[in-house]
């Protein structure tokens, strides 16, 4: 390790000298600021007034370990444990997927449009990022969460406490089977970030992704990439009330082909692709 001395600028500089080729200026230095927010409890806005802070060994070796892992391309959520949503910590681990900024703006939607929702279901919960999130911001919503993978529910119930919210989580197979009998019929508000990539696009993915992240989450098997849109809006004749909406988070590349799907069910009175904050037909809003 060749870090000049114990400052924390000192390890600024190993930072950008270690990590700028892989990731960038912009990058690097965000990664330094969230390493150092989390091992040293130091906010971004005062970092450049502690350069001079002098650290004791255990904390040179978290964020000297830290850089050591970003050099391998494990994501710094992985190395953290955790991830910000909506303003709020969740634990993250390699069951899940690390919840991405654009889904922050499809639940923000959903809490602005959605404010005498009564029951909400997420389907393909993962870390529990939208269903939590949803609730915090729409306490009075009965909320429903469920998922093939039982260590993601585990870590979404966690997730659940953590952020001091009750969500009623069950497992379910969106693929194979109905959906139990209790959760029929009654929701004003469904939502999924479902798996979209087909295996044949793996080889254009980024190595952090394809390396890192759960291949349930992103991965959908056979040729159908709309394959998880198709079953779940069959399902949506069954569960979603009359006057309630679905929400997607689509892939841009079938977007259109998700939208098409969606109208000729003749479930929806109103079907709309919506772009998010880059411009890309990311969310998909269909009202029954
Ligand atoms: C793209 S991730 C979305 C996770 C989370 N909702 C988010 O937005 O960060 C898709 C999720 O669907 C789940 N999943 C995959 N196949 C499923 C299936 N057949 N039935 C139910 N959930 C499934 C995965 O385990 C994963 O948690």
């Amino acid at each position: 390790m060749r870090i000049s001395d114990n400052s924390l600028k000192a390890m600024q500089e190993y930072y950008k000298k270690e990590l700028i080729p892989i990731y960038g200026e912009g990058e690097t230095q965000a990664l330094f600021e969230l390493a150092v927010e989390h091992y040293l409890g130091i906010p971004k806005v005062k970092l450049a007034s502690e350069l001079q802070h002098r650290l004791q060994q255990s904390e040179i070796l978290d964020i000297y370990d830290c850089a050591k892992a970003l050099k391998k391309h494990i994501p710094l959520q992985h190395i953290l444990g955790e991830a910000w949503f909506m303003g709020l910590k969740f634990k993250v681990n390699h069951q899940v997927l690390i919840p991405r900024p654009e889904t922050e703006e499809l639940c923000d939607r959903i809490i602005k449009e959605n404010k005498n929702a009564k029951y909400i279901l997420d389907i393909g919960t993962g870390s529990g990022c939208i269903p939590v999130s949803l609730k915090k911001h729409l306490p009075l919503a009965e909320v429903f969460a469920c998922d093939i993978c039982a260590e993601a529910l585990e870590l979404a119930l966690e997730n659940a406490l953590l952020n001091e919210t009750e969500i009623q989580f069950f497992k379910n197979d969106v693929l194979a089977s109905n959906f139990p009998a209790r959760v029929a019929a009654r929701f004003d508000v469904i939502v999924s970030n479902p798996p979209y990539v087909l295996r044949s696009e793996a080889a254009q993915m980024e190595k952090q992704v394809l390396e890192h992240e759960p291949h349930l989450a992103l991965f959908v098997e056979g040729t159908d990439p709309i394959l998880f849109y198709r079953k779940i809006i069959e399902h949506c004749s069954l569960l979603l009330n009359p006057g309630g909406s679905l929400y997607f988070e689509l892939n841009p590349l079938t977007a259109n082909e998700v939208q098409t799907l969606a109208t000729s069910s003749g479930l929806f009175r109103e079907v709309n692709l919506i772009k998010d904050m880059s411009g890309k037909q990311r969310f998909l809003r269909a009202k029954r």
